[in-house]
């Protein structure tokens, strides 16, 4: 994965952890590059997994409330790192159906070493969007992150509904979007 994945997430460990627990998970973790993560350069996604299984075991916090917040909180740095992609985006739907084919694409030629997901689209209907997550990597947690964290951003009155469809490992998920009518929304 891109070092600005890991920088980004001590970041977030510090902020809501404190710097004393970001030092301690990486100092734990025995982890193969050290943890001096440069955004340019790329590292084995375990290292990920193994600061957040630390992490958990030092806040009691479980992995998948770790994870999901930890997309909710990289969303919002890349609409901070990465504004074009949200220019012209009339809305949720409209930004969620780009990420596959246009902003990961885009992703991927900035950083050709980049370890992406694969994202299926239906549209069974205007008010419902479902998107399939596919990864080499575990992080249906983190796509559901990032996905809560998008839905902040445009403000819609929007739910997500999952189910796993590899339970066992976290590596394929379905997400149904459905938008709620306003009157639904404010009982
Ligand atoms: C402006 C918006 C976005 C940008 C710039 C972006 C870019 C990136 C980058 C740079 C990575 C890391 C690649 C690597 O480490 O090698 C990544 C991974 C990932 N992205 Fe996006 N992304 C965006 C939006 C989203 C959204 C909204 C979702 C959620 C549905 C998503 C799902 C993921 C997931 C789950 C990964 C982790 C890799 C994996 O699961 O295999 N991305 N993305």
């Amino acid at each position: 994965m891109k070092g600005m994945v890991f920088t980004e997430f001590l970041e977030m460990v510090e902020d809501k952890f404190g710097w004393e627990i970001a030092e301690d998970i990486v100092d734990e973790s025995d982890l193969p590059s050290g943890g001096a993560y440069t955004s340019v350069g790329t590292y084995d996604h375990n290292e990920m997994v193994t600061m957040v299984v630390a992490l958990s075991e030092k806040t009691g916090l479980d992995i998948p409330t770790l994870l999901k917040a930890y997309g909710k909180h990289l969303f919002g740095r890349f609409n901070a790192l990465y504004s074009t992609f949200f220019e012209d985006v009339s809305g949720t739907f409209d930004f969620l159906k780009s990420i596959d084919q246009y902003i990961h694409v885009e992703v991927r030629k900035l950083y050709p070493d980049a370890e992406l997901p694969k994202f299926d689209y239906e549209y069974p209907n205007d008010e419902t969007l479902v998107m399939i997550y596919s990864s080499k990597r575990p992080f249906a947690d983190f796509a559901e992150g990032l996905l809560m964290g998008c839905l902040e951003h445009f403000g819609e009155s929007i739910e997500i509904h999952r189910e796993d469809l590899n339970e066992a490992n976290g590596t394929e998920a379905k997400f149904t979007l459905v938008k709620v009518p306003e009157s639904v929304a404010a009982d």
